[in-house]
């Protein structure tokens, strides 16, 4: 059977979608103020046009609870945290649509680092 071609995604996105169960003392992405971050990134991606060339993907617990929500961007193991709608709305703009990863809500150094 032949396969129609497709082009590969520029970018992934992942975002944790992690939650906890109640009564785990331990942070999780997702709770009752966050749960819709990852519709928000659909939605703004739709806006501008950018599903399928940009895959966002909703993933389990990347590691980094304690500084979520986080969303690993690929390429380049750029990690963000401590998302909101409105970080959402400058990474597609500035990194995806830009070129320019958005320094200022990059995982510090310290907590990442080479891999
Ligand atoms: S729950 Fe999201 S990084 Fe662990």
């Amino acid at each position: 059977m032949e396969m129609p071609a497709m082009p590969q995604p520029t970018f992934y996105m992942f975002k944790c979608e992690q939650s906890s169960p109640p009564g785990m003392p331990k942070p999780s992405c997702v709770n009752e103020m966050t749960k819709d971050l990852f519709n928000h990134l659909a939605q703004k991606m739709m806006e501008k046009g950018l599903m399928g060339p940009v895959q966002p993907i909703r993933t389990s617990c990347l590691g980094r609870c304690q500084m979520g929500p986080v969303m690993l961007v690929e390429p380049g193991h750029h990690m963000y945290v401590q998302l909101s709608k409105e970080k959402i709305d400058r990474i597609v703009d500035e990194h995806i649509l830009g070129g320019n990863p958005v320094q200022e809500f990059l995982i510090p150094e310290q907590f990442w680092g080479e891999p």
